[in-house]
């Protein structure tokens, strides 16, 4: 499906007007999945941010990002869940129409939680078609290789564009025991490529590879059409994605070695609050001219 557009440098068509101007302020049109397909042609690494919420979306489409994912690592980083299972449709719909309405240039692409997906495709497609319809999300996403295909396809024939999962997947925590580094050896990686392979043919734009080797990463993005988006799946991915709070250092959890923190607002959050409440006690706050 995504071949076209790769195989047609330079033409324009519908959709993909969006292609990306990246830089903060920058002004650009509304980015789409063709759009993001072909920054891979062009050679340009796609930027991914997690976002839950109104403030974010806007603060990440002002620094430039191509994607929004509202992830269900929301259940962890936001919820004070200990994995992203018990996160709900209901959770998955609250926090995309937060974001949605900061109505970003960047395309907004809503996580499928656990156990929305996995039951029939029509249930996919049903839940898939939630996220757009009432959550106002331009694209899901969903974890699994060959298993979910079929759920893939109906969700593309409905018009949805899908960003497929692949590697150190969350939702499987319980059948991995742990959120351990996933296909180390031969066989799990040839499975690994074998199912990349059967996602980008059953329709989807784009990859999530997570806690892979770097090796592995790269053949597999040597290897497909679409563009691949890394999270602990080394530098040679399409794109990268961090969760928000990871790299803002406002989640101090687990933290695996493939973030990155470029600032430290949980400190500097803990600090501020502190000091209020140091002037409170003090009676420095309000002043004089903080009051009517
Ligand atoms: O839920 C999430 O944030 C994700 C990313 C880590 C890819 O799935």
């Amino acid at each position: 499906k995504w071949h076209d557009v790769l195989r047609a440098p330079g033409e324009r068509r519908p959709g993909m007007s969006g292609e990306a101007k990246v830089g903060a302020g920058a002004p650009r049109a509304k980015i789409t999945a063709p759009a993001v397909v072909a920054l891979k042609r062009k050679g340009e690494p796609i930027t991914v941010v997690t976002a839950y919420d109104f403030p974010t979306a806007r603060f990440a489409d002002q620094a430039g990002v191509e994607i929004l994912l509202v992830g269900d690592s929301v259940g962890t980083v936001l919820l004070g869940y200990d994995s992203t299972l018990p996160v709900t449709m209901d959770d998955m719909l609250h926090h995309t129409r937060a974001v949605t309405r900061a109505k970003p240039s960047a395309m907004v692409v809503g996580d499928m939680p656990f156990m929305s997906y996995q039951v029939s495709a029509e249930q996919a497609v049903m839940n898939a078609g939630r996220l757009v319809q009432e959550g106002g999300a331009d694209a899901i996403k969903l974890e699994g290789g060959a298993r979910v295909a079929e759920a893939v396809r109906r969700i593309v024939e409905a018009g949805i564009p899908v960003m497929g999962h692949l590697g150190l997947t969350p939702q499987s925590v319980l059948a991995f025991g742990g959120y351990k580094v996933q296909a180390r050896g031969e066989a799990d990686q040839e499975r690994l490529i074998t199912d990349a392979r059967t996602l980008e043919a059953a329709g989807c734009f784009a990859l999530v590879l997570e806690g892979i080797p770097a090796r592995l990463g790269a053949a597999v993005s040597r290897e497909l059409h679409i563009p691949t988006i890394g999270i602990g799946a080394g530098v040679q991915c399409d794109g990268q994605v961090l969760v928000t709070h990871d790299l803002l250092g406002l989640y101090h959890g687990h933290t695996p070695k493939f973030v990155r923190r470029y600032a430290e607002l949980g400190d500097a959050t803990r600090d501020a609050i502190a000091r209020y409440v140091a002037d409170v006690k003090a009676r420095r706050f309000p002043s004089d001219a903080e009051s009517y």
